[in-house]
């Protein structure tokens, strides 16, 4: 360990103030240059900008070098920079969008593309992630769903921890590693009207047992980046919200790490209309335990004063300088400044043949198959396809947060079928755009002929690239434009048809459940989404993925979650569909998503034939061993995800009908019965009471298998 209270201690003013600011590589490449541009707007000065001690966005590894390298040159303590960037689902190599993935249940791949992802950004010189994203989400509107797990807190706990170790490895000092950095603390998924940036108004009670558990895992894992959410969270920005930073993330949690601002968020404090100026918002981020200001000036004009007028203590300023010196050595930065990183080395491990295997895989075991009426999957001996619909022969299915993802490196469907199927008369027609505004019907002649003389059709639907992601909201989640009725038009003379879907978020599919006999949902998959859907289409792989957001049947469900608690007037689920009068219901629509969270087929048939408990009692120190027989009714091999659910019948708050409270991923051979254990203990039927504290109380529970709305097999207990 270096000796960086020494360190601190010969650092002037100024140079403290660099360690906490990060601007963008164009502004810190200034320091050789003039001054100009964004370094100008924000204020800052020449001898300044030296001082800098983190970058965000760079455009390659030369970049990275000459920065660092002036830096060094200027810098008279001579501490590296830290380089930042968002590598969300892959560097180059782009693997499927982390809802797609979450679906996969499957936290081995998601530590497995983590690790390609870090391996790639490192020898491109980045040495930190903002990533994991574990946001709790429940509204499709959000364009930011495509980042989070979706509607399981247990899910994205798990899948966000295994990401951070994967990311980190054992030693975040081995140049293969970057840092992780847990966003965006906290519930900026619960935006009202799933509208981006927009207030969040939550009870305790729910961001402690919704929203809060990912978080909390990914730090237990290791992270010791945080970044603080945009929204207002009860009436505060997250950034400037001290019970947040200090009561739950310092104190409760113990978190000693570093904290980084959100861009621009200490700006926005005064846009919010909670800072008066940029002094009033360094106060209130830095009192909140913010160290690093993202892309803003605040701390940059203002924390000198702050300290001359004695608000804050010198002494403070110096542990948020130790916090992130702290970070950078344990990056190795102090060993190498580089972290390894050159051309050659970028080059030896960028989208290389082994990644592109990693990310077909990962796109296939994302993909959800929502419907197959005997459809899927297609013969290998067809002898004609028709691939029809704006994602026929689109390149552009990486999604939002592509990083240094080519659109053009990736595979579409029309090459994935070439590849699956060479010997194949493959046509490709368009048939109508994807954007709201494409209502241009004139390709379907085409369309309907090519589908006509087509042995198989395979219709290649869903929403471009830019309708999900930051910022990218909607009020309405249906497919875009015409694609509806091409869909329509195409099936109707052709029963040998199936939808692929590309998109960032839950859709409303009911008309296409109608129309089409095959549903599979690829999600943004990524650069090898083209032959991950092929792979599927013609029974290479086998559909294994779960839906971890519900896909609602009308948008004026939004929000839908399988985990919401009962009303006075629940509807019972059998009459969905009908009109309840003075009931907790719709008068256009059923309470019941159109696929709900769990859901997802196979091209196996699997039978859940019984559950079994080893006993009907509980105490608080014992167990129960829950004994689940699957069995797999089909000639094919496949892999599910056994989920088990839980409901606490009566307890002193109203509690979800329904709860994941474990799920394992098994793989069975054709015919082959097996028997999936889980163990059931007192902590996993603790919950959030109304005052604020975590607990079991005893009664009647029971448990189930199946998926959410469709749970098999319930077995009652009590909890002594
Ligand atoms: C804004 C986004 O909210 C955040 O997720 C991202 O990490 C930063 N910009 C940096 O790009």
């Amino acid at each position: 360990m270096m000796d960086f209270e020494k360190l601190i201690s010969q650092m002037t003013f100024e140079e403290k103030v660099g360690q906490l600011a990060q601007y963008n590589a164009n502004v810190c490449m200034s320091i050789d240059g003039e001054i100009t541009g964004p370094a100008t707007q924000l204020g800052l000065k020449k001898e300044d900008v030296c001082k800098v001690g983190s970058v965000l966005n760079f455009s390659c590894v030369e970049d990275m070098q000459n920065i660092q390298k002036t830096h060094l040159e200027n810098d008279r303590n001579k501490i590296p920079m830290v380089f930042m960037m968002d590598v969300i689902h892959g560097f180059r190599t782009i693997f499927p969008i982390p809802l797609g993935l979450a679906c996969s249940f499957d936290t081995e791949l998601a530590a497995e593309c983590s690790k390609m992802a870090a391996l790639e950004a490192s020898a491109n010189g980045v040495n930190v992630t903002f990533a994991p994203m574990v946001d709790y989400a429940r509204d499709a509107r959000w364009g930011r769903v495509m980042e989070t797990c979706g509607e399981e807190p247990l899910l994205s706990s798990r899948i966000g921890a295994a990401c951070v170790k994967a990311f980190q490895g054992d030693d975040m000092k081995n140049p293969d590693n970057i840092g992780a950095c847990v966003k965006h603390f906290a519930g900026y998924g619960g935006a009202e009207a799933g509208r981006d940036y927009n207030t969040v108004d939550l009870a305790e009670r729910t961001l402690r047992e919704f929203y809060f558990p990912a978080y909390k895992a990914c730090i237990d894992a290791g992270a010791k980046l945080l970044m603080p959410s945009f929204n207002s969270l009860n009436g505060i920005p997250s950034v400037a919200n001290k019970w947040l930073m200090n009561k739950v993330l310092r104190e409760e949690w113990g978190y000693d790490g570093v904290v980084i601002s959100d861009y621009n968020a200490l700006g926005e404090l005064i846009t919010h209309g909670v800072a008066k100026n940029g002094e009033e918002a360094a106060k209130r981020a830095f009192d909140c335990g913010c160290d690093i200001e993202m892309c803003s000036s605040a701390y940059y004009h203002n924390l000198k004063k702050l300290v001359d007028d004695g608000v804050f203590n010198e002494k403070d300023i110096d542990a948020a300088v130790l916090r992130v010196l702290k970070f950078k050595e344990a990056l190795g930065l102090f060993d190498d400044p580089y972290r390894g990183a050159s051309r050659a080395r970028a080059d030896a491990v960028t989208l290389t043949k082994e990644h592109r295997e990693i990310a077909r895989k990962a796109a296939a075991r994302s993909a959800v198959l929502l419907k197959n009426e005997n459809v899927l999957p297609f013969s290998t001996d067809v002898k004609s396809i028709a691939l029809i619909g704006p994602f026929a022969d689109e390149h552009k299915i990486l999604g939002m947060w592509k990083c240094n993802g080519r659109v053009e490196e990736s595979v579409t469907v029309y090459e994935g079928a070439k590849a699956v199927l060479p010997n194949t008369k493959i046509t490709v027609v368009k048939g109508c755009g994807n954007e709201f505004n494409d209502l241009d019907r004139s390709g379907f002649d085409e369309a309907v002929k090519a589908a006509k003389n087509a042995d198989v059709v395979v219709l290649c639907l869903g929403e471009p690239m830019d309708y999900s992601g930051e910022g990218n909201c909607r009020t309405d989640i249906r497919l875009p434009g015409v694609q509806e009725e091409l869909a329509a038009a195409v099936a109707a003379v052709n029963p040998n048809t199936a939808a692929l879907i590309f998109n960032g978020r839950p859709l409303v599919l009911n008309e296409i459940a109608k129309t089409v006999p095959a549903i599979l949902e690829m999600w943004f998959p990524g650069t090898e989404g083209g032959s991950a859907a092929c792979d599927l289409l013609f029974g290479k792989a086998n559909p294994e993925g779960k839906l971890t957001m519900s896909f609602p049947k009308a948008t004026g469900q939004c929000p839908i979650y399988y985990n919401h608690t009962n009303t006075g007037r629940p509807k019972p689920v059998a009459k969905d569909e009908e009109r309840l009068y003075y009931n907790s219901n719709y008068i256009d629509c059923g309470n019941l998503p159109l696929y709900s969270f769990g859901h997802g087929l196979s091209y196996s048939n699997f039978v859940y034939e019984d559950m079994a408990i080893d006993k009907a009692e509980m105490t608080k120190n014992s167990e129960i061993n829950v004994k689940i027989t699957l069995y797999n009714d089909s000639d094919k091999e496949g892999r599910e995800t056994v989920q088990l659910y839980m409901r606490d019948m009566v307890a002193s708050v109203v509690r979800p009908v329904q709860q994941l409270i474990d799920f394992k991923k098994v793989a069975l051979a054709p015919h082959e019965r097996k028997t999936v254990e889980f163990t059931v203990k007192e902590e996993m039927l603790r919950f959030w009471n109304f005052e604020n504290e975590l607990v079991s109380e005893s009664g009647e529970f029971r448990l189930s298998t199946g998926y959410a709305d469709h749970l098999v097999h319930p077995k009652m207990f009590t909890l002594k």
